[in-house]
């Protein structure tokens, strides 16, 4: 059987929280690291400009994301990782593509509609504090996406829409000019932890109730007295299934200590036990990665050469690739 090619993109805007850890990283980890797929995995950091135009922050989140991937044993001998802005056939393509897609498919993209919305809501010009960025971030994604033929994206649901334009701009071209582009399929991640932030609702930067994946041991712990809960006192019974503490427990512990714990909620244990076993826990997870990931950001020069490595290793795929791309719409040598 020939092997699936599994692409992710990460967008490098703020610190990488627990919920990351759960809901993307780990499982991404896991994946490449499966023997009958090969895993293209990149840090979008032109999609990050979209969100963020403080230079300083873009920076500092491509760096914090590269090292918290690598201090948590993503093989990049293994899996090609790199980063999108140093494979410049990805922007070329981007245009390329622009110019054969439908102004009125990006029309319909979601996050464009919804600011859309928001300005008519404020009676503001629709297209108020709209970059053509935003606008033609699907277009971006499509030609991360078409670039390296992934079979599989795995993606949250608020992806979908993106992947079936992919799909489209991708027939279109095929019909248009030559076969040249693989149709990628979405893979909705139902199944991993969705984990809840301090206040209960989802874990998320927007909600701003996280908790940084490498927060230095004594503030962890800090972090995780804060997690909301009842006022229920020692002994009395609680309910794991609206505790925020077991479910974060859960995510992290086995499936017979995720049962002791249940008992133990079952059988009264106080409030402070819960938590003070939960940090041990994530703690013990986190240390030896929180050990490495602080020497990788002393590091940056080791970080840079395991990215170029990895340019080099997705540019093989890339450089061709854009080459059959521009014959094939009559950007060419004379002849
Ligand atoms: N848009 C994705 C997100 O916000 C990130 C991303 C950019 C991506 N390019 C991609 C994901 C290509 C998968 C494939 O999560």
């Amino acid at each position: 059987m020939s092997k699936q090619r599994v692409l992710t993109g990460i967008t490098t805007t703020g610190t990488p929280h627990l919920g990351n850890f759960v809901g993307a990283i780990r499982p991404a980890i896991a994946a490449s690291n499966a023997a009958d797929t090969e895993s293209f995995l990149f840090m979008a950091d032109y999609h990050a400009l979209i969100k963020c135009q403080d230079p300083a922050l873009v920076r500092q989140s491509s760096k914090e994301i590269a090292a918290t991937w690598l201090a948590l044993g993503l093989d990049t001998e293994r899996a090609v990782f790199y980063r999108q802005s140093d494979i410049p056939e990805i922007t070329e393509l981007t245009w390329i593509l622009c110019c054969n897609a439908a102004k009125g498919l990006m029309n319909r993209a979601h996050a464009y509609k919804a600011a859309v919305q928001a300005n008519e809501e404020a009676g503001e010009d629709p297209d108020f504090g709209v970059t053509m960025g935003l606008f033609s971030y699907p277009m971006l994604m499509a030609a991360d996406i078409l670039m390296f033929g992934a079979h599989k994206v795995p993606v949250g649901r608020d992806q979908i829409q993106h992947l079936e334009m992919a799909r489209d701009i991708a027939q279109r071209f095929n019909h248009n000019f030559a076969p040249l582009f693989t149709l990628p399929e979405a893979e909705v991640e139902d199944h991993v932890a969705v984990l809840q932030g301090l206040d209960g609702r989802k874990m998320s930067k927007s909600y701003n109730n996280t908790i940084p994946l490498f927060l230095p041991e004594k503030q962890l712990r800090k972090a995780i007295n804060k997690i909301k809960t009842n006022l229920l006192e020692p002994g009395e019974p609680k309910n794991p299934d609206d505790s925020t503490v077991f479910q974060i427990w859960s995510a992290f512990a086995s499936a017979e200590e995720t049962a002791r714990m249940r008992r133990e909620f079952e059988q009264g244990i106080a409030w402070g036990d819960a938590k003070k076993q939960l940090f041990e826990l994530v703690n013990d997870t986190l240390a030896a990665p929180r050990e490495r990931y602080l020497q990788l950001m002393a590091d940056p020069a080791h970080i840079e050469q395991v990215l170029q490595r990895g340019a080099e290793r997705a540019r093989a795929f890339s450089v061709p690739l854009l080459a059959q791309v521009r014959e094939a719409v009559g950007i060419a040598p004379m002849r």
